[in-house]
C-alpha cells in the first residue's frame, strides 16, 4: 500500500522508498519530490535528434493536442522555465491561442512536425485517441514520449519506440477545465503519478516539482482504481453538486444560493472524514433508523426531481452499508432502511 501521508500500508509495496534500480531519491506525497539529477539517458540520444539540446538541462518540449490540460501545461511548463518550443492542434484558433499563450512556441496541424522539433513530447489528446495519434509517430533515440492520462500505462506508446528513447505517464491529478489560470493554480500541491521507464524517472520528478506538483509513482496495476476514485471524487463530486442543486431549486434557491449554504455543509463533512475518518462523519437519517424520513425524502424527490431519485438511492445504499458496518443500528433497522429503498422501481 501507498499512503497519502507518507506513511506505510500494512504491507505491500511503498512509493516512498528509494528506487533501486534508477537510483533516484525518494518521492512521496509527504516528502516531495526533491531535486533531481536527470537521467543520463534523456540527453544521450543513441541516433542524435536534429534539435537535440544536449545541454543537460531541461529538454525541449512539444504538446500534442491543445485542449484544456495540453494548454495548461503547456503555459505552466513555460512560466517554470522548461522550454515549450512545439504544439501540434487540428485547430487553427486553438493553435493560435497557444502560440499567444507561449511565446516561442511553433504550431503545428500534425503530431509528427512536433516529433521532429522537441526533446520532450507530451501527448494531451483524450484517452481513445492516443493509439490514433501515435500509430504513425517513431520517437527518435533519446527522445521522450509521455501521455497524461490517469487511466493507461506508459505502455500504450511502445509503438513509437526505436532504440534509445523513452516512454512514460505524467498525470496531474488536477481538475483541468476551460478556466486555464484556475487549472493552472490547481498545480500547486498537486498529486502527480508518474510512470514509465527508470531513466526517465528523475527527469519527470523534476518537471512535477517545477509545476508545484508532488510526484507519486504508483505500484504497478493500481492506475484504474486511482483513476477511477479520481473521476468519482471529480466528476462524482460535481454530479452530486448538481443533483443538490436541482434540489435546492425546488427548494427555492438559486445555484449560488445553493452552492453556498450546502457547500459550507459538504465542507463541514469533509472536515469531519479528515478527522475521524469517512465512516465517523456519517450523520443523517439513515444512520438513525429514521425510515419515515427517507420515505418522505423519496416521495418528495419523485414528485419535484425526478432525475435526483437515482443518485439519492445510491448514495442511501452505500450509507445503509456504512452503517450496518458500524454495528450502531439493530439487524432489523437496517432491514427496514434497505427495504424502504427497495420499493422505489
Ligand atoms: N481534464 C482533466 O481534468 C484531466 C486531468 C488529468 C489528465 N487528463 C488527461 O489529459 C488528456 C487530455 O484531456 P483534456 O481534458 O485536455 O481533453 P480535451 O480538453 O478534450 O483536449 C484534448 C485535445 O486533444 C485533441 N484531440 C481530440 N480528439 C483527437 C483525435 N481524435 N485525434 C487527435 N487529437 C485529438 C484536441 O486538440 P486539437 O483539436 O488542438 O488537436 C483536443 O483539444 C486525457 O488523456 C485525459 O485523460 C485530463
Amino acid at each position: 500500500m501507498w499512503r497519502a501521508d507518507g506513511g506505510r500500508g500494512s504491507g505491500g509495496e511503498t512509493v516512498d522508498e528509494p528506487d533501486p534500480g534508477t537510483g533516484t531519491r525518494p518521492f512521496g506525497p509527504s516528502h516531495g519530490v526533491g531535486r533531481h539529477r536527470h537521467g543520463d539517458q534523456i540527453h544521450a540520444h543513441l541516433e542524435p535528434h536534429p534539435h537535440s539540446r544536449g545541454s543537460g538541462s531541461t529538454p525541449s518540449v512539444g504538446i500534442v493536442g491543445a485542449g484544456a490540460v495540453g494548454t495548461a501545461l503547456g503555459v505552466a511548463m513555460g512560466r517554470a522555465g522548461w522550454p515549450v518550443t512545439a504544439v501540434a492542434s487540428r485547430d487553427s484558433g486553438r493553435r493560435e491561442r497557444f502560440r499567444s499563450l507561449v511565446p516561442g512556441a511553433r504550431a503545428f496541424f500534425e503530431p509528427a512536425a512536433v516529433v521532429d522539433e522537441v526533446e520532450l513530447v507530451i501527448l494531451t489528446v483524450p484517452d481513445d485517441a492516443i493509439q490514433f495519434v501515435i500509430e504513425p509517430l517513431r520517437l527518435y533515440g533519446g527522445q521522450t514520449m509521455l501521455h497524461t492520462s490517469g487511466l493507461l500505462g506508459a505502455e500504450v506508446l511502445s509503438t513509437a519506440l526505436s532504440a534509445g528513447s523513452h516512454i512514460g505517464a505524467f498525470h496531474p491529478l488536477v481538475s483541468f477545465t476551460s478556466d486555464l489560470e484556475r487549472s493552472i493554480a490547481g498545480l500547486k500541491g498537486a498529486t502527480i503519478a508518474l510512470e514509465g521507464d527508470d531513466s526517465i524517472m528523475g527527469m519527470l520528478a523534476d518537471l512535477a516539482e517545477a509545476l508545484g506538483g508532488v510526484a507519486v509513482r504508483l505500484p504497478r496495476g493500481a492506475k484504474p482504481a486511482y483513476h477511477a476514485a479520481a473521476v468519482l471524487a471529480s466528476g462524482g463530486l460535481v454530479a452530486l453538486l448538481d443533483a443538490v442543486v436541482t434540489l435546492g431549486a425546488a427548494a427555492g434557491l438559486d445555484e449560488r444560493g445553493a452552492l453556498t449554504i450546502y457547500g459550507r455543509l459538504m465542507e463541514q463533512t469533509l472536515a469531519n472524514a479528515r478527522a475521524n475518518g469517512v465512516a465517523g462523519a456519517l450523520t443523517g437519517p439513515i444512520t438513525r433508523g429514521d425510515v419515515d424520513t427517507v420515505e418522505a425524502h423519496l416521495d418528495t424527490l419523485a414528485r419535484l426531481a425526478p432525475g435526483v431519485v437515482e443518485m439519492y438511492l445510491a448514495a442511501a445504499r452505500r450509507e445503509v452499508a456504512i452503517v450496518d458496518e458500524r454495528g450502531a443500528l439493530s439487524p432489523e433497522q437496517i432491514e427496514r432502511v434497505r427495504a424502504a429503498l427497495a420499493k422505489v422501481p
